[in-house]
Parts: structure tokens; sequence; C-alpha cells
């Protein structure tokens, strides 16, 4: 391999956020391997780069698979994990367990084959209800209610922290974690709220729109394009044991987020509220001044992004 070019593993490599980041690490001259059980990702998300990467099927709670999967690795990506809000409610055994299980082997595996650079993925779902908004990287954790599913998610990406932290201190020279915050952009499924909703707009066929909660929660949200870019400054400028919210501080009430898209679509509608999951956050916006001091800068305004995916 050449000088500065590396060989990473990603785990969940052919999910949304993984198959956008292997081709980044293919596009920089890298070598990828993609570690991946395909329960959502799926080698049509890789298939531009299908050629330029090696693929091994595998779950990530099989050590020895992974174990050997990480010969002759010089860094891990690990993003492997249950996400969509729905399967927080109905498959908290599942989630606990990959995430459990899989942060155990990830290091474990990385240990036993030396390598010392590890990225983690956690989520905004550690701040759970934060007492600041924005919301900067040193908030308290929580588990607000240890009986509520919806916490398996949050709850296991805190323990993911807490190991790699201390993992880190121990046996690892670059070890970063970071927390994303409602990443959009093509091939992401349909268990989040962007992609959700253009696929309402597509079939709508009166004006009513179905709404969860009042309309008036409120998030940010961050083009995958923009993600990339965050996600590149940790691989070049990132700090052993340090965490970053990526995400962008555009907040906007999901209310106008689905009139902004009705805008788009140019069609008419009229709301018909649900009630909230229990769990829900009213508000989540990320401090992202650590990741702006590594020089990210948001280009995809969200009218921009949401443009350029509905027109994909
Ligand atoms: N998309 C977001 O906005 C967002 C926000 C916060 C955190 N995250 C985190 O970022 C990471 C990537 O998220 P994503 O949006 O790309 O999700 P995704 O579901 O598209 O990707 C996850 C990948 O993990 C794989 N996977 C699941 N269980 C596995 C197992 N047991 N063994 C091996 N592979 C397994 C899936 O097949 C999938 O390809 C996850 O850790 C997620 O929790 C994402």
């Amino acid at each position: 391999m050449k000088k500065n070019k590396k060989h990473f593993l990603v785990t969940g490599g052919s999910g949304f956020i993984g198959s956008a980041i292997s081709k980044l690490l293919i596009d920089k001259g890298h070598k990828v391997t993609i570690f991946d059980d395909n329960s959502r990702g799926n080698l049509k998300k890789i298939f531009p780069i299908k050629n330029k990467i090696k693929f091994i099927y595998g779950d990530i709670r099989n050590y020895k698979k992974l174990n050997r999967a990480l010969h002759n690795v010089d860094a891990v990506i690990h993003l492997a994990y249950i996400n969509g809000t729905k399967y927080f409610y109905t498959k908290p055994v599942l989630i606990l367990d990959i995430a459990v299980k899989g942060i155990i082997n990830v290091l474990e595996a990385c240990k036993n084959n030396n390598i010392k650079e590890l990225y983690l993925a956690s989520s905004s779902e550690v701040y759970q209800t934060p007492d600041k908004i924005p919301t900067s990287e040193k908030e308290t954790l929580k588990i607000p209610d240890i009986y509520n599913p919806r916490y398996s998610y949050g709850g296991g990406k805190i323990l993911t922290e807490l190991m790699g932290i201390h993992y880190g201190k121990k046996y690892f020279k670059k070890l970063i974690i970071f927390r994303p915050h409602n990443v959009y952009g093509p091939n992401m499924g349909y268990e989040h709220v962007v992609p959700e909703f253009i696929k309402r707009f597509k079939k709508l066929k009166n004006k009513k729109f179905k709404i969860q909660g009042t309309g008036n929660e409120i998030r940010s949200f961050i083009y995958i394009e923009d993600f990339i870019k965050a996600f590149d400054l940790l691989l070049k400028k990132g700090k052993h044991l340090n965490i970053y919210n990526i995400g962008t501080l555009e907040k906007i009430k999901i209310k106008n987020l689905a009139l902004l898209m009705s805008k788009i679509f140019k069609r008419k509608i009229k709301f018909k509220k649900n009630p909230l999951q229990k769990g829900g956050t009213k508000i989540r916006v990320p401090n992202i001044d650590k990741i702006k001091d590594l020089g990210f800068k948001q280009e995809f305004k969200l009218a921009k992004g949401l443009k350029k995916l509905i027109n994909i």
C-alpha cells in the first residue's frame, strides 16, 4: 500500500452512513473491507464501489469471524447497530445484544490484532432530554426510564462510549467517538422522518398529512454530504479520546419540515396529529463548536439538501 494509505474495516459498511464513509475512503485511496450482515444494509448501497472493496458477510456478534476479518487491518470504523425508532420500541433485546456484544467484540478483536485506531458511532440519543440547547458534548448522558424500551438504543450507545473511552485509554492511540444528529440522504431506508415524509408525499391522495406529536418538536438535520465532510475532518484532525457532535444548528419544527416539503412537492396539506411516542424528545439541536474548530462548514441548508434528495 502507498505511504499514508491505510486498510480500514467498516462494520455496518453496507448501511446508509457506512456506504458513504466507505466511498470516501476509496476516493482517498485507502483499502476498505466492509463487515456487515446485510440485515439493513445491502449490496445495492455499495454498488458504485462494489469492485473496489472487500465485503465480508458477518454478524458483529460473531467474535471469531470478526477477529479473522481484522488481520492486516490498520483502523476500524464501528457502525453496525440496529437503527430506526420503531425498532427501539419493538426489539430492545436485539438492539442491546448487538450493541453490547458488538462493542466488546470490536474492542477485543482490535486489541488482539494490535489495531490502534478506532472510530465509534454513538448518537444524539445519548442526551435524551438535555438540560442545554444547543447541546454540547459535555452534557450529562441519561437513561430517563429503565423500563422504557426506547432507551435500549441510547443505553447501548452510552455503554459503547463508556467502554470505548476506557479501553481507548489503555489500548489505543486514536480512539474517536462521534454523535451523529439526524443525518439524511439517499438510500437511508424509511424508518426516519425525512424519507418517511418523502414516501408519503409521493403517495398523497388528499390533503391529510399525519404527524407524530404536535408537530412542534424541534430537530436539526444534516445532509449526508456534509456529514461525510465532517467525518473526513475527524480522520485527519480528530483527537484521541475526544467526542464530537456531528450535525447542524439549523433547527426546524417537524410541522415546518412537512410544510417545506409540501412546497417542494407543490402539494397543499392539512395536519392530522398523533400522540408523541413515550420517551420521544421535544427538542434536539447539537452544539457543533468542536467540529467547527476542526474546519466544518455546513454547505447544504435543509431546503437545498431536501431538493437534491427529492430530485434524485
Ligand atoms: N442515520 C442517522 O441519522 C444516525 C444518527 C445517530 C447515530 N447513527 C449511528 O450511525 C451508525 C450507522 O447508521 P445508519 O443510519 O447508516 O444505519 P443503517 O441501519 O443504514 O446501517 C447499519 C448497518 O449495520 C448493519 N448491521 C446491523 N446489525 C448488524 C450485525 N449484528 N452485524 C453486522 N452488521 C449489522 C446493518 O445491516 C446496516 O448495514 C449506527 O451506529 C447508528 O446508530 C446514525
